[in-house]
C-alpha cells in the first residue's frame, strides 16, 4: 500500500481504484508515509508558515435545513442571534490588533443579511483595513448578489460543496437544495474573481470511500484556492444525532491525499478536527495543513453558533484563542505568518490572476 502513496507523491494523482484502496486502507505505515510526504510538499510550497483567518460568526439564523447542521431551520432548540454592524466592526478591530489580516464573515443563510445590509459593512471593513482580506461564508446567493459583494470589496468566498455525488448530496440535504445549484454558485464565484474555498465533511452519514473519490474529482475540476474539510460531528438536535462521527484517522488521510493532489492549496486544520481530538489541529498541521481559523466572535454568542456538539473554543476570548493557537502552531514546529495569506497564484497581483 505504501506504493500507492509513492505514486501519488510522484504523480499528484491516482486512478479511481487506487484512490479507493488508499482511502480504505488501515495500514499504519501507509498513513505515516502519507503524512511525511504531505508535510514535505507543504514545506516545499509554504515553508513552515501557517496563515491565520479570524472567524466572525455573524448570524445563527438559517433558512436552510441541512440534516447534519445544528443551526438548521427545523431545530427549534437552536438559539438564534445576529451581530450588528457595530459588533462586526469591533470584532475586526479586536482581530486587527491581534494581528489578523483576514476576516471571515460566516453565518447561516439569513435573509436579514441582504446585499443592502452587507455592502456597507464590507465597504467599511475594506476602507478601514485596506491591507486585509475579506472572506465571506454566507451560503448560496444569486449571481447579482455575489457580484455586488465582490464589488464592495470581498476577496474570497467559502462554500463547501458538501458532497459531489448527487445521491449522497440528496441524503444530507432537504429536497429543495440541489448539488447543481451548489456547483453553479461555486463556478460563479470563481468567475467573479473570488478566491474560492470548497470542501466537505469526512465520515458524513451514508458516505463511502467512493463518494470521497467523487469529491476529490470535483475539486480537481473546480481547482479552488482553499479546501476545507473536517470530520462530521453529530449534533444532538438533528436527524443525524445517532450517527457516528468521522474519525481522526480518515480525516488525516484525506488531508494528506489532498495536499499531494493539490500542492499549492490552502488547507485549514479545522475546529471540527480540534473537536474530535485534543491534538487534532496539530496532527492536521503535520499532515499538510497550512491554515487555522481562530474564533473572533464575541464570547456571548459563541455557544449559539452551534453547528455540532462539543465545539471547542466557545469559552475563550479572541486573544486567548489567538494565543492558544500560536502556542500550538509553534509547538508543532511551524510559525504564524503575519501576511494576508493569499493562494500563491494570487499574491503577485493582489487578487487578479
Ligand atoms: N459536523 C461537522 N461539520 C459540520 N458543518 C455543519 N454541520 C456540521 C457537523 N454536524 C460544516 C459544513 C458547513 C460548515 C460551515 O460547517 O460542512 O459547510
Ligand atoms: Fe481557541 Fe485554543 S484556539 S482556545
Amino acid at each position: 500500500m505504501t506504493g500507492l502513496v509513492e505514486k501519488l507523491y510522484q504523480n499528484g494523482d491516482l486512478s479511481d481504484e487506487e484512490l479507493l484502496s488508499l482511502i480504505n486502507s488501515n495500514d499504519e505505515q501507509t498513513s505515516e508515509l502519507l503524512k511525511k510526504y504531505a508535510d514535505e510538499v507543504r514545506q516545499r510550497v509554504y515553508g513552515k508558515k501557517v496563515f491565520l483567518r479570524g472567524l466572525i460568526e455573524i448570524s445563527s439564523y438559517c433558512r436552510n435545513d441541512c440534516l447534519y447542521c445544528g443551526i438548521r431551520r427545523s431545530n427549534k432548540n437552536a438559539q438564534r442571534y445576529r451581530l450588528s454592524s457595530e459588533e462586526i466592526m469591533s470584532c475586526c478591530e479586536n482581530g486587527y490588533e491581534l494581528g489578523f489580516r483576514t476576516f471571515v464573515l460566516q453565518g447561516g443563510e439569513d435573509a436579514f443579511f441582504s446585499d443592502e445590509v452587507l455592502v456597507p459593512i464590507i465597504r467599511a471593513i475594506r476602507e478601514k483595513y485596506f491591507d486585509c482580506a475579506i472572506t465571506l461564508s454566507l451560503g448560496e446567493r444569486s449571481y447579482e448578489s455575489y457580484k455586488r459583494l465582490r464589488d464592495a470589496g470581498a476577496d474570497r468566498y467559502l462554500l463547501r460543496h458538501e458532497a459531489a455525488s448527487e445521491e449522497l448530496y440528496a441524503k444530507l440535504h432537504p429536497e429543495k437544495m440541489s448539488l447543481e445549484n451548489r456547483m453553479n454558485c461555486l463556478f460563479t464565484l470563481r468567475e467573479l474573481g473570488y478566491q474560492v474555498g470548497a470542501g466537505f465533511m469526512v465520515g458524513a452519514p451514508y458516505q463511502t470511500a467512493w463518494h470521497l473519490v467523487k469529491d476529490l474529482r470535483f475539486l480537481q475540476k473546480l481547482q479552488p484556492q482553499m479546501i476545507g474539510i473536517g470530520p462530521f460531528v453529530p449534533h444532538h438536535d438533528t436527524p443525524f444525532a445517532d450517527h457516528n462521527g468521522g474519525t481522526l484517522e480518515l480525516t488525516l488521510k484525506l488531508l494528506g491525499i489532498i495536499r499531494l493532489m493539490f500542492p499549492k492549496v490552502l488547507l485549514p486544520a479545522t475546529t471540527a478536527l480540534g473537536t474530535i481530538s485534543p491534538v487534532g489541529r496539530e496532527l492536521g498541521l503535520h499532515t499538510g495543513c497550512n491554515v487555522v481559523m481562530p474564533n473572533l466572535s464575541p464570547v456571548k454568542v459563541r455557544k449559539k453558533y452551534d453547528l455540532y456538539d462539543n465545539k471547542i473554543c466557545i469559552g475563550e476570548e479572541a486573544a486567548e484563542c489567538r494565543g492558544c493557537l500560536e502556542k500550538r502552531i509553534n509547538s508543532a514546529g511551524y510559525i504564524v505568518s503575519g501576511e494576508r495569506g493569499d493562494h500563491s497564484d494570487f499574491t503577485a497581483s493582489q487578487g487578479e490572476k
